[in-house]
């Protein structure tokens, strides 16, 4: 399956990067929240063909009418992880798909078709970008540690939101090396699978945004648990926290600082 799955999102990827390349026809969901043509296109194209070649598969798609849709056996879409990158010509940008089997991660594919960048990773076979294997970094000081975080599209409307964002930035900034906002999650938990990254969280995720990424990130030996140290929930969780596993404890206790 996964050839097949590789060979279908790198037809897709050629679609991103010719709008990358193009105007877009940039629309609002909300405030901060940008959807294009391509998007559309990208997940158009990828439901198409999943839908005929995986028949066993519901298809879960960020730009899709979910509602009803099982869980349990399915392909978890985000089309373009980094819309706001993409509409302003951020190279950080990429297609996502997991896919699922009995509610646990059995596929992941994290394609960033600018940098032409294709991280996979398949249950307890390891994690791989451009046939490379990947490994988390060996740091183990949350003081050396360079983290990555994201701003949720709800910080431009929800006090709350806002003020949780900027309390973290400001218990967490002084104690590690630096923190950095790329703006696409799938592609910040590839990177801590990378060592690029020590660590990552963020709030308000949506399932797309990291179905893939958390496979390729424990398939590299990472950690991957909500904001209390617990299993991550992809539909319940307010917070992710992605780290290289040695500095997860040091990090989740600096995040919960009241
Ligand atoms: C967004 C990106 C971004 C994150 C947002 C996501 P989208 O996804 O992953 O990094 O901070 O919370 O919604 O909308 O570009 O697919
Ligand atoms: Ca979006
Ligand atoms: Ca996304
Ligand atoms: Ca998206």
């Amino acid at each position: 399956m996964k050839k097949e799955l590789i060979k279908i999102i790198k037809k897709a990827g050629k679609i991103l990067k010719k709008g990358y390349y193009s105007n877009k026809d940039v629309t609002f969901k909300a405030k901060k929240d940008l959807v294009t043509k391509y998007d559309v296109a990208v997940e158009n194209y990828l439901k198409e063909k999943f839908t005929k070649k995986f028949k066993e598969f519901n298809i879960i798609a960020e730009e899709s009418d979910n509602t009803n849709i099982e869980f349990n056996n399915s392909i978890i879409i985000d089309p373009i992880d980094g819309t706001t990158n993409f509409v302003n010509g951020v190279p950080h940008t990429a297609i996502s798909v997991g896919v699922y089997k009995d509610k646990k991660p059995y596929l992941a594919i994290v394609y960033n078709p600018i940098l032409d960048e294709l991280y996979e990773a398949k249950i307890g076979k390891g994690a791989y970008l451009n046939g490379k294997q990947l490994k988390v970094s060996d740091e183990t000081e949350l003081q050396k540690a360079l983290l990555a975080t994201g701003f949720p599209y709800t910080s431009g409307s929800n006090e709350d939101d806002l003020n949780d964002v900027v309390k973290k930035i400001k218990d967490i900034l002084p104690l590690c090396q630096d923190l950095r906002r790329l703006g696409s999650a799938s592609i910040d938990l590839c990177l801590v699978a990378r060592g690029t990254f020590e660590g990552y969280y963020e709030m308000n995720l949506k399932p797309w945004d990291v179905s893939a990424g958390v496979l390729i990130l424990s398939e590299a030996g990472g950690k991957i648990t909500n904001i209390n140290g617990e299993e991550y929930n992809l539909f319940e969780d307010k917070y992710i926290v992605a780290t290289n596993g040695k500095i997860h404890d040091e990090l989740i206790k600096n995040l919960n600082l009241l």
